[in-house]
């Protein structure tokens, strides 16, 4: 059966989407996660975009083993020699050359003839392959450039040495028998297609980008671009999980593989939403909270008759866990360590003891633990292993006759424990006026949510934040069977991560 090779580009296109800047430790968590998904190859970054995409490209490249790193470059000499320098210590290295093609581009943005384009992108092919074998060349916004001219981009850079040959859907603009076409047209009239793979990137503005990567596959596309939970650039690109399944589950239409581990579909999207601060609407396919959920009473009638009869893939396959076990009060360290291995966590001794101590706490306040309980607990941890300033104390007053006033105490980076106290004009805004009293860095609050990870009262909220400093935005989350604690820890992971760009910036 023929492969698909999956290429993902979560760290670069999605992590273009606003909002969703990634740190260099969360971009190289993601990687580590992506590789033990089973992903080709892993888009790190865009080096010479800046110096912290430079570094988390290079630290991927050291560190990933088996997936190809590959790095983004504009037809410009800097950009190849910027991205070379990042990926040049990887395993599998690749350079990813991008140039727009389309009349449009070329008349308004880029102001150069056709024939301009043509000459650049065979140079730059023939400069990156000068440094790596494994070149990637994009004629951006190829759906909206005459088919005829692609034709001869293509032809030019496959005879510098490009590898890979991607035709990007920029805009999201295609539709998918056209997009088809295209493929199908590449396909026939490149003369020397043969050696190189032929690609597709595809947005979604239109909701298409998913039908438009299959129709490619079928008609002879063996390369998909694609992110987890669609995220990227606007309305995003297209879903790696919905890619994958659909392959997977349709085997019989496609008769395709890829060489992802479908288990690790759903851990994969939660750690991505976690660590980007993009939640995954619940009707999401594949990892939504209600993709396998049932409601109507002649649905679930049927699925516990036989799944088969409103199930076209098994929760399992995704990695969705099916717990069979309900933790609560009396659960030991035991039964708690074999729920996260179930999970998909394993923790050193110290960060399990740590994990343990706030899920003792977290079941004195509510009966029955759940596995999404659990992973928030665990998301929460994690989050603030890496703060500089960590949540000590917080007590609130307010009510509708009261005036909201906050009390916080810090435990500041060099340990010293830091309290002051403010009034705002609701609880929240006191906790963040307060915080910022101690911390002390400007910045604007542009987005505050609360969801609740659970059915119930005794339910965990989740808040997700984000503030603005300096034109960057950053995300913040918090969770807690109290909001206002939630918040005021979201509002204090933001705020580390306000602090760490700054240092790692210098
Ligand atoms: O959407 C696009 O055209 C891109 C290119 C850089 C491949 O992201
Ligand atoms: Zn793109």
């Amino acid at each position: 059966m023929d492969r698909v090779i999956i290429f993902d580009t979560t760290l670069r296109d999605g992590e273009q989407a606003a909002g969703g800047t990634l740190n260099i430790q969360e971009k190289l968590g993601i990687a580590h996660q992506l590789e033990k998904l089973g992903v080709d190859v892993i888009e790190a970054g865009f080096p010479i975009s800046s110096a912290g995409d430079f570094e988390a490209v290079r630290l991927i490249a050291n560190e990933i083993k088996k997936p190809v790193v590959c790095a983004l470059a504009r037809a410009h000499p800097d950009d190849i020699d910027r991205a070379w320098a990042a990926v040049k210590e990887a395993k599998h290295p690749r350079i990813h050359v991008f140039l727009s093609a389309s009349d449009i581009h070329l008349l308004y943005q880029l102001k150069k003839s056709r024939q301009q384009i043509l000459e650049m992108s065979r140079n730059m092919v023939a400069r990156a392959k000068g440094y790596c074998q494994d070149i990637e060349f994009s004629p951006m916004d190829a759906s909206r450039t005459e088919a005829e001219y692609i034709y001869q981009v293509l032809e030019a850079v496959i005879g510098a040495g490009a590898t890979t040959v991607n035709i990007p859907d920029t805009v999201g603009y295609a539709i998918p028998d056209e997009f088809g076409d295209l493929i199908s047209g590449i396909l026939k009239n490149v003369p020397n297609i043969k050696q190189a793979v032929v690609s597709v990137h595809c947005h979604n503005d239109l909701g298409l980008a998913v039908a438009n990567s299959l129709e490619s596959v079928r008609q002879g596309a063996r390369q998909v671009e694609c992110t987890i939970n669609g995220i990227g650039e606007r309305a995003g690109n297209a879903s790696l999980e919905e890619i994958v399944m659909a392959i997977k589950t349709r085997q019989d239409l496609f008769n395709l593989t890829t060489g992802v581990d479908t288990t690790q579909i759903y851990k994969t999207s939660r750690l991505v939403s976690e660590l980007t601060g993009f939640l995954v609407q619940p009707n999401k396919a594949i990892v939504g909270a209600n993709a396998f959920r049932h409601e109507s009473g002649i649905h679930q009638d049927g699925v516990i008759k036989m799944p088969i009869t409103y199930e076209i893939m098994n929760p399992k396959t995704v990695g969705i866990p099916a717990s069979s076990l309900v933790l609560g009060k009396l659960s030991g360290r035991h039964a708690f360590k074999e729920r996260l291995a179930e999970l998909g966590y394993s923790l050193s001794e110290e960060d399990l003891s740590r994990a343990f101590a706030a899920f003792k706490e977290l079941a004195d306040k509510k009966r029955e633990i759940t596995d999404k309980d659990i992973e928030s607990l665990i998301a929460q941890e994690q989050r603030t292993t890496s703060e500089d300033y960590h949540l000590d104390r917080l007590q609130v007053s307010c009510g509708d006759r009261g005036i909201p006033t906050a009390a916080v105490r810090l435990v500041g980076p060099d340990g010293q424990v830091l309290a002051d106290a403010a009034l705002g004009t609701g609880p929240v805004d006191a906790v963040c006026k307060a915080i910022n009293k101690i911390v002390k860095v400007p910045n604007d609050l542009t987005e505050f949510s609360v969801k609740s990870v659970t059915e119930g009262i005794d339910a965990i909220g989740e808040v997700l934040i984000r503030i603005e400093s300096g034109g960057i935005t950053y995300t913040g989350r918090g969770a807690d069977t109290d909001i206002i604690v939630a918040s005021a820890k979201a509002y204090m992971n933001a705020l580390n991560r306000l602090l760490a760009a700054k240092k790692a910036a210098g």
